[in-house]
């Protein structure tokens, strides 16, 4: 049995329940471009809002970090990674916590206790030392000389804002030398396995602490680091979740692994992400803003990468690679299945629009450095315009002369040819995990409200087919075959502001998914929800299978007001709209 099976048998056993993976694209949070933890789908119920599969749950969840994307080449970085996580929202606290995670490593994966060892958090102004925990671990077996306090390290929280707590790490002595009596957190030989967030605060942006109305667990442990430390390999690619693509990749270059390392390696890892990604039922297609971008800078430098190895680039070499994936994951994840075409199109496509200009770009890029000992904003932005390098690939290609490019002078140029500068977005890595803002709660409610309107003014067949919300605007997208005149605008303008005035309570029920679907309720991607669903409600106009969060009563939203209606894709329509 695999790591994600055993693991999430053991938490079943322990009366969890299992929930399904999220999408890799965060709905209805606008902080992040990814999911980044496992935690992150949990964010409202960790903040108090029941769950609907009750206070112990478990998963794997897909998560995607490109913070350092240009890391990935080494033995260990991924851009995409599986995170096992198991939760108590307000249920069990550190002892039963600390006392799983100890049975699970070492009678499910049978790992010596000797080679185990825990960080706890020391104490500072704010939190007391975490005594409770220190003492489980010792009750168990573990020494106290293999039990590190710190501060530092031992307080999590994603990014500036959220929920976030003191926790306890377990490490693993990944080597074969003699084993040191004192565990030593810096020493690289041992790696961090587990994560155990003893989640009872939440920061808020402006930075003040406060106690959650519930005390949580929130755990997390990477499949991909797990399973090499598991099958006794140094590099992860070596294990068994990377083997098969290694060794396709090998047959499709006639090259060995050994002495071609990186460009295999990030071939294989940039792939599948690109692949999850354009699985994902946001959509996402190669672009040059948000998830886009980063969909269209892996397949590029994956692309760039299988150049190295001399790979015929306008073979379907890509489409092998994909295939392998697609099949090994889609047993766990459906969306690969139901997008499986959408997945290889997507590939195939942005490899024969960047094949296009590669060859040539490579070419001026040559031309460029045989002049210049750097690589100036015009030079740099001609190799993005007209080349489509992005400028990540230009800087990489500049590292490996030793020759620098002016980033600065670069984004300038690129602020000024872009409406939505990909500087903006990437500084959304930087907003970590706030959650839902109020305003954004307040947007949400509002989608639900014009989705209803629509329905009533426009047509009754209209359907939602995307949103996005930032806390300064909303965007819907609906499916409807005409542009709207000024007369349905306005009057879809009045109807939702009607509704609002009036004060609609908005209603949230669980029940299963048959049943919500059967009850009429509205929902986008249906295979996106577990069994058990929560449907809001509002007045008799609007039901929605939906993960929330919503305001208590439709007069919280303030005026909606729609500042653009216009086309999104074939008969798919797109409307802009701000709450004042
Ligand atoms: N959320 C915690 C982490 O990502 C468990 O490490």
């Amino acid at each position: 049995m695999n790591l994600k099976d055993l693991y999430i048998n053991f938490f079943i056993s322990k009366k969890h329940k299992q929930i399904p993976s999220a999408p890799v694209v965060p709905e209805n949070d606008s902080s992040v471009l990814f999911n980044t933890a496992g935690m992150q789908p949990l964010i409202p119920y960790l903040m108090g809002q029941p769950h609907p599969y009750g206070t112990r749950l478990c998963d794997y969840q897909k998560c995607v970090r490109t913070n350092d994307l240009d890391e990935v080449g080494d033995t260990t970085h991924h851009t995409f990674f599986e995170m096992l996580g198991n939760w108590s929202l307000g249920d069990y606290f550190k002892d039963e916590s600390i006392e799983w995670s100890f049975e699970f490593l070492t009678k499910h994966l049978n790992i010596p206790i000797e080679k185990l060892a825990v960080t706890v958090f020391a104490g500072n102004d704010l939190i007391p030392f975490d005594e409770a925990s220190y003492n489980k671990w010792l009750s168990l077996g573990i020494k106290k000389e293999r039990i590190a306090k710190t501060i530092e390290d031992n307080f999590w929280i994603a990014g500036e804002s959220g929920p976030c707590g003191p926790d306890t790490e377990i490490f693993y002595f990944r080597s074969t030398d003699e084993i040191p009596d004192i565990f030593d957190p810096e020493d690289s030989r041992w790696v961090e396995i587990w994560n155990n967030v003893f989640m009872q605060f939440h920061k808020s942006a402006d930075g003040v602490v406060t106690e959650l109305p519930a005390k949580n667990v929130d755990t997390g442990m990477g499949v991909e680091r797990t399973t090499a430390i598991l099958e006794g390999v140094n590099d992860n690619y070596l294990s068994s979740i990377w083997k098969d693509v290694i060794a396709l990749i090998s047959e499709i270059s006639h090259l060995p692994y050994v002495g071609n390392e990186k460009s295999m390696r990030i071939i294989a890892d940039h792939l599948r992400t690109a692949v999850f990604i354009s699985a994902d039922p946001a959509g996402i297609k190669p672009s040059n803003t948000d998830q886009g971008y980063i969909l269209r800078r892996l397949i590029r430098r994956a692309i760039r990468h299988a150049k190295n190895l001399n790979i015929d680039i306008n073979s379907d070499w890509e489409q092998r690679i994909a295939k392998l994936l697609l099949n090994k994951y889609m047993g766990y994840y459906s969306e690969l299945e139901t997008n499986y075409d959408v997945v290889l199109t997507v590939l195939r496509d942005e490899k024969v629009k960047f094949n296009r200009t590669l060859e040539k770009g490579l070419r001026e890029f040559e031309k460029v450095i045989s002049k210049y000992n750097v690589i100036d904003d015009v030079n740099a932005f001609r190799l993005y315009d007209t080349y489509g390098f992005p400028i990540e690939l230009t800087i990489e290609l500049a590292n490996e002369r030793g020759i620098k490019v002016d980033e600065d002078g670069f984004n300038r140029k690129f602020k000024e040819h872009q409406e939505l500068s990909r500087t903006a977005s990437a500084g959304k890595f930087k907003g970590g995990l706030a959650g839902n803002s109020e305003i954004e709660t307040r947007y949400h409610t509002a989608t639900h409200l014009l989705n209803a309107a629509l329905k009533i003014v426009v047509n009754k067949d209209v359907h939602q087919k995307g949103s996005n919300i930032t806390d300064e605007r909303m965007r819907f997208d609906f499916s409807c075959d005409h542009k709207l005149t000024d007369e349905e605008k306005s009057q879809v303008e009045a109807l939702v502001n009607k509704w609002i005035c009036e004060g609609y309570e908005v209603i949230s029920q669980e029940m299963s998914k048959t049943e919500a679907i059967s009850s009429g309720a509205e929902c986008m991607f249906i295979e996106k929800y577990p069994d058990i669903v929560t449907v809001y409600s509002i007045g008799d106009f609007s039901k929605e299978l939906c993960g929330g969060p919503h305001v208590t009563n439709t007069s919280e939203i303030g005026k909606f007001k729609i500042v653009k209606e216009e086309a999104s894709s074939a008969g798919v329509r797109r409307i802009k709209a701000v709450i004042e």
